[in-house]
């Protein structure tokens, strides 16, 4: 590995980012201290949304007339809220993704670790299809055969007793915040003041609704839509000591966390934070809640992030690939949670609806197979093998990090001229961190041959960085 080492870590110390089970780091000597520790990132982006503005004339590829047509009327009538590449998808196969020209790409993106199955699994098709005729949405005035059974299978998968379905991520979040609250109130009915208040981390993301963005690290996200949700404070992820000196009895009413930070840089808790947190919580009578929209659901390798870590909320957030691609999100709690909870505390129109409660069955069906989630694990090592061999020698290259499906790129200069130059090739990719982290977050069912074929498209793509300054 010439200059580079590879070194494989237990979950059982504090560092934020090199403890991770199964994490394999590029050191190289001269940007580490002599313990091998690094100085954890403070903040994180949305980087595929943050980036400029796509200029298509800025890509080396030719752009066709209905690509530029899309991009011009997109330009004209939406709010400005997305900076998307210069890319119109029309179709998708497995990891294949198809432009309007027909060109291939590699889909390393899995629409932000949403597509856990690739695009048009048989199965979920046929559950979609069979549903759509059967019965969409019926509301959550009645019951419907799909809803329950899905609750019902989530509940039986993991540590939660009780299960309350959204729409989204954020929508997730929301509902765990109040959850929260309502449970300090529940709890303490005879205090005035009751805890209301709340701890996340540095780098999280938790979305962009009032009380997630409050929750969510980036101040450039929150701070010119303030006043958000009040009561939240921000402690270092990783930072033991921290944790310990801010959450309060009688205050904190719920502590939030990523197992594994996605949009923040990918980085990992360790078994002793997340315990220490778990600790503190119990002591304090404050709520543990784990966001596990990105990096639950099979894409660690186990079924909750949380299992790699020996670690159990009272909360767990869901969303992303529990519907194979269709919105949904759910929040997974205990009956000592849920006992505060009555009806008309919370609710959502569209929420559990039977199409995609159908839908997500047949994804979970697949993903909870031991069988899947160890070929999720053997191919995370596998990319994470042939990363550190096909860009170990790069200058730029500073860590591969990751567990499972779940892999970062750090590197000394900013990702999107790779990830641009990746696209021209043919390779879908994404950035997380402050934009100098390339995220890998492919279709979970992705095959060995793949995986080599995108490990290969970013070697040939890593000397675009060469014209750049590091970071
Ligand atoms: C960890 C985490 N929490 C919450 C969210 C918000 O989810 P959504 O975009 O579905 O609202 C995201 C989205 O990226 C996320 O990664």
């Amino acid at each position: 590995m010439n200059s580079l080492q590879l070194q494989s870590f237990q979950a059982s110390s504090i560092s934020s980012a090199t403890d991770l089970p199964g994490l394999f780091r590029l050191q190289r000597a001269r940007r580490v201290s002599s313990a091998g520790l690094r100085i954890p990132r403070v903040s994180s982006c949305l980087a595929s949304e943050t980036k400029k503005k796509a200029d298509p004339s800025s890509s080396g590829k030719p752009v066709s007339k209905e690509t530029k047509e899309v991009m011009e009327t997109e330009g004209s009538v939406f709010v400005r809220t997305y900076a998307r590449a210069p890319l119109v998808l029309k179709s998708g196969r497995g990891c294949k993704l198809y432009d309007v020209d027909g060109r291939e790409y590699l889909d390393m993106t899995a629409g932000i670790a949403v597509n856990s199955l690739g695009h048009g699994d048989p199965d979920w098709v046929k559950a979609v299809v069979e549903q759509a005729n059967t019965l969409t949405h019926v509301s959550n005035v009645f019951y419907s055969v799909p809803q329950v059974t899905l609750g019902k299978c989530l509940v039986e998968c993991s540590f939660a007793d009780r299960v309350f379905f959204s729409n989204s991520g954020t929508e997730a979040n929301e509902a765990a915040i109040k959850f929260a609250r309502k449970f300090q109130r529940y709890l303490h009915a005879d205090e005035k003041h009751p805890a209301t208040e709340f701890i996340a981390f540095t780098n999280s993301f938790h979305g962009r609704t009032m009380g997630a963005l409050a929750l969510t690290s980036k101040e450039q996200y929150r701070l010119p839509f303030e006043p958000v949700m009040p009561g939240v404070t921000f402690i270092e992820y990783g930072n033991i000591e921290e944790f310990k000196k801010t959450i309060k009895s009688g205050k904190t009413a719920a502590v939030f966390v990523e197992p594994i930070q996605g949009e923040g840089g990918i980085y990992s808790a360790t078994k002793d934070f997340l315990q220490t947190l778990r600790t503190g919580c119990d002591d304090a009578g404050a709520l543990l809640v784990f966001d596990e929209i990105q990096c639950g659901l099979g894409r660690t390798g186990h079924l909750w992030a949380h299992e790699a870590f020996g670690v159990t909320p009272d909360i767990m957030t869901l969303a992303k690939p529990l519907a194979g691609g269709l919105p949904i999100g759910a929040v997974l709690t205990t009956e000592r949670v849920a006992a505060a909870i009555s009806s008309g505390d919370h609710g959502s129109t569209f929420a559990g609806a039977p199409l995609v409660c159908h839908a997500a069955l047949a994804v979970l069906d697949k993903i909870r197979e031991p069988s899947f989630l160890a070929g999720v694990t053997k191919k995370g090592l596998y990319l994470k093998e042939l990363l550190i061999q096909k860009l170990g020698d790069s200058q730029h290259v500073k860590e591969v990090r990751g567990l499972g499906l779940i892999v970062g790129i750090e590197l000394d200069v900013q990702a999107s001229p790779l990830v641009d130059a990746c696209r021209d090739a043919g390779l879908l990719v994404l950035t997380a961190g402050k934009g100098n982290v390339i995220r890998l977050v492919p279709p979970l069912i992705i095959s060995e041959k793949e995986l080599e074929q995108a490990a290969e498209v970013l070697r040939e793509c890593l000397p675009v960085l060469d014209a750049n300054i590091p970071n």
